[in-house]
């Protein structure tokens, strides 16, 4: 099975990396983890790909501050001397321009802490213990030049529980990130030609047991 040579894009924890590099660590997953790239020098997630086996590097933003397209383009190169067929944003917190959004188009994903269309950009946990909602969760997503607005290709839900704080919370929804970004990289890398491009049935799933309200 030729498996798609898949690149990462971190800003810090990198816990979703290191999620999509344990799942890559079977031979029979359809993609295999050939780069791990930070925009930030201080990115924990560095140390803990280094540590997998996984090339890890450092394109820093700030010596190219004024100019995107600039860090783009070393950014593009990069992935394209890595062999990248994938791009999997995972806690990369800087904009994209249409640049490398529009070369990466239908080849790179993101995922994002809340059922979009709701929530998009930050604070989401927040946001949605106020909103009141009853269900929150994750997406995982195709990267367009609108933020946290690409074809979905796959949700997960959790309840939100009584007494919930945004530390709880996060934590519920980020379980269920670890486990839905594998299954969306897999779904994407595992298809054949243009099929592979559009976004596949999605998976909703629940995979924590919802349980009563005690309050
Ligand atoms: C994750 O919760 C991810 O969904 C979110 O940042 C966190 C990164 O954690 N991404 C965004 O908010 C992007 N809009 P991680 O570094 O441990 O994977």
């Amino acid at each position: 099975m030729r498996r798609a040579p898949t690149a990462i894009l971190i800003s810090g924890r990198g816990s979703n990396m290191a999620s999509l590099i344990e799942a890559a660590r079977d031979p029979g997953f359809p993609a295999r983890i050939v780069l791990v790239l930070s925009n930030r020098p201080d990115a924990a997630g560095l140390s803990v790909a280094r540590a997998a086996g996984i090339p890890a590097a450092v394109l820093d933003h700030g010596p190219y501050r004024g100019d995107r397209a600039a860090h783009e383009a070393a950014i593009d190169e990069a992935l394209r001397g890595a062999g990248a067929a994938f791009v999997c944003l995972a806690g990369y917190m800087r904009r994209l321009t249409p640049l490398l959004v529009g070369r990466w188009a239908g080849r790179m994903l993101n995922i994002h802490p809340s059922l979009l269309p709701a929530f998009p950009g930050l604070h989401t946990h927040a946001r949605a213990l106020a909103a009141g909602v009853k269900l929150h969760g994750c997406t995982v997503h195709l990267v367009t030049e609108t933020v946290d607005a690409g074809p979905i290709l796959a949700q997960a839900a959790v309840p939100v529980l009584p007494g919930d704080t945004e530390e709880t919370l996060a934590a519920r929804v980020l379980a269920c990130e670890h486990i839905l970004y594998p299954a969306a990289l897999a779904n994407v890398a595992g298809g054949t030609g243009a099929a592979a491009l559009q976004p596949p049935a999605a998976a909703l799933f629940n995979p924590l047991p919802l349980r009563p309200a005690t309050t």
